[in-house]
C-alpha cells in the first residue's frame, strides 16, 4: 500500500493526512465552491502522485492552472527536486503563446464525432452526413481551401452545401487542427508521467471540446490495452454537463459516461473537479468512489452531496460550510475513514492563481 501525504487532519491531534494511492484505480469527485481551493488542493495531490507512484496523468486544464507542473517552486527536499527533475511532464498549450501547441488532427475523430463538428445529424442531415462518411481526408496533406474549393465545383448540390456548411462554421480555421503537425492524441498513447493539456486558450468555443473529445475517444478506442492512466478534468462541468446542449457537447459528455461507467476495468480512471453536484452528469457522479470536498455554503448542494455519497456522513457534508480556504472533507474507497484536512502546500507554482482588488498606494 501508498499513502501520498496531502496535509495535516484537522482535529484534536494534528496527524498527517494521507490518502492510498492505490485507490485511485476508482474515479473522484472533487467539489468546493469558486475559491475553496480546489484546483489548489488537485494540484497538492497530483504533485504527491507524480512523485510517489508511476501513475500516468492526463490533465485537461481549461485556465492554464497547471502549465508550470514541471517547474519545482520553493525548495521542496532535494530528494523531491531532483526525482521532480526526472519526470516526463509534458505541456500543451492552446492560443498564441510559446511553447509545444495543443493540436489535434481531423482524423483522429471517429466518424460520428467528425459529423458533430460539422453539426451533421445522421438522420436530419443525413445525405451530407453520408458524403462526409465516404470522403477520403488524409490528415498529413490536408488543405482545408482546396477541399472547399473541390466540393463547390461539384455538379452534386448535396456536396456543396457541405462546401457551405463548412464555410460558414468556420471550422477549417481551428488553430486546433494539426494539418501534419503533432498530434495530442499520440502524446497521450505515449503515456508520459503528466500530460497537461491547456485548453483554455482557443478562440471558438468548440475547441477545446473537441480536443478533449479526440483524446478521450483515443483513450477508450485502446481502452483492451489496459495502460493505466487517470484522466484529470477541472472545471468539469464543461466536459460532462447534465444537459449538453451542441452535437458535440453531447459526443464528449456521453464519451465521458461510457468511461465512467466502463472505463474501471481498463485502467481508465477520472478525476472530475467542479463548484456543484449538480453541474455534472449524474450518470458520471453516481460512478465516484472517492470524494475530496472543500467548502459549499449551499445546503442544497450539500443535501445533494449527502444524498448521491452515501459513505460520506451527512453531519460531515455538512461541515464543508464551514471550511477557510484550502480546507477539505476526504471520504471514499482511498481514506479508511471520513477525514477532515488542511491541504499543504504546492511544490510547483499555480499558472493562475487570483487577481486581486487594486488599492489605494
Ligand atoms: N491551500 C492554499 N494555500 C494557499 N493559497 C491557496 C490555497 N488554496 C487556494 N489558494 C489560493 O486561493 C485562490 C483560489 O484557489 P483555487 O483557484 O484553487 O480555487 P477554486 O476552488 O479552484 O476556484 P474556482 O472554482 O473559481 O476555479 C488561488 O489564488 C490560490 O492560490
Ligand atoms: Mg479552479
Amino acid at each position: 500500500m501508498t499513502h501520498i501525504d496531502i496535509g495535516a487532519s484537522l482535529g484534536e491531534r494534528e496527524t498527517t493526512a494521507r490518502l492510498d494511492a492505490t485507490r485511485f484505480n476508482r474515479h473522484t469527485f472533487w467539489c468546493g465552491q469558486s475559491g475553496s481551493g480546489k484546483t489548489y488542493a488537485l494540484g497538492v495531490v497530483l504533485e504527491q502522485l507524480l512523485l510517489h507512484t508511476e501513475l500516468p496523468i492526463l490533465i485537461l486544464d481549461p485556465n492554464s492552472d497547471y502549465v508550470r507542473l514541471g517547474d519545482v517552486r520553493a525548495a521542496p527536499s532535494s530528494e523531491d527536486a531532483s526525482r521532480w527533475r526526472d519526470l516526463d511532464i509534458r505541456v500543451l498549450r492552446s492560443g498564441h503563446v510559446t511553447g509545444d501547441p495543443l493540436r489535434v488532427r481531423y482524423v483522429d475523430l471517429s466518424a460520428a464525432s467528425k459529423a458533430a463538428v460539422l453539426q451533421l445529424d445522421p438522420i436530419a442531415d443525413s445525405e451530407e452526413y453520408n458524403v462526409l462518411l465516404h470522403m477520403e481526408i488524409d490528415g498529413e496533406s490536408f488543405d482545408g481551401e482546396a477541399t472547399v474549393r473541390d466540393l463547390r465545383a461539384s455538379s452534386d448540390p448535396v456536396k456543396r452545401r457541405l462546401a457551405n456548411r463548412m464555410e460558414n462554421l468556420q471550422v477549417l480555421e481551428w488553430d486546433l487542427w494539426s494539418l501534419g503537425t503533432a498530434s495530442a492524441v499520440d502524446t497521450v498513447d505515449e503515456r508520459p508521467r503528466a500530460t497537461v493539456l491547456d485548453i483554455g486558450g482557443f478562440e471558438h468555443p468548440a475547441e477545446p471540446k473537441v480536443a478533449a473529445l479526440a483524446v478521450l475517444e483515443r483513450l477508450w478506442a485502446r481502452r483492451e490495452e489496459r495502460r493505466p492512466v487517470l484522466i484529470v478534468i477541472d472545471e468539469a462541468h464543461n466536459v460532462c454537463p447534465p444537459s449538453p446542449l451542441t452535437a458535440v457537447e453531447r459526443a464528449l459528455t456521453e464519451q465521458v459516461i461510457q468511461i465512467a461507467a466502463e472505463g474501471r476495468k481498463f485502467g481508465l480512471w477520472l478525476f472530475l473537479s467542479t463548484q456543484r453536484p449538480t453541474k455534472i452528469h449524474p450518470n458520471v457522479l453516481s460512478q465516484c468512489d472517492n470524494l475530496g470536498l472543500m467548502r459549499v455554503n449551499a445546503p442544497r448542494d450539500l443535501a445533494e452531496l449527502a444524498a448521491v455519497f452515501g459513505f460520506a456522513p451527512e453531519d460531515a457534508v455538512r461541515r464543508a460550510q464551514t471550511f477557510a480556504q484550502g480546507q477539505a472533507l476526504f471520504a471514499g474507497g482511498f481514506v479508511s475513514a471520513p477525514v477532515f484536512v488542511q491541504m499543504r502546500e504546492r511544490i510547483t507554482p499555480e499558472g493562475g492563481g487570483d487577481v486581486k482588488v487594486p488599492l489605494r498606494q
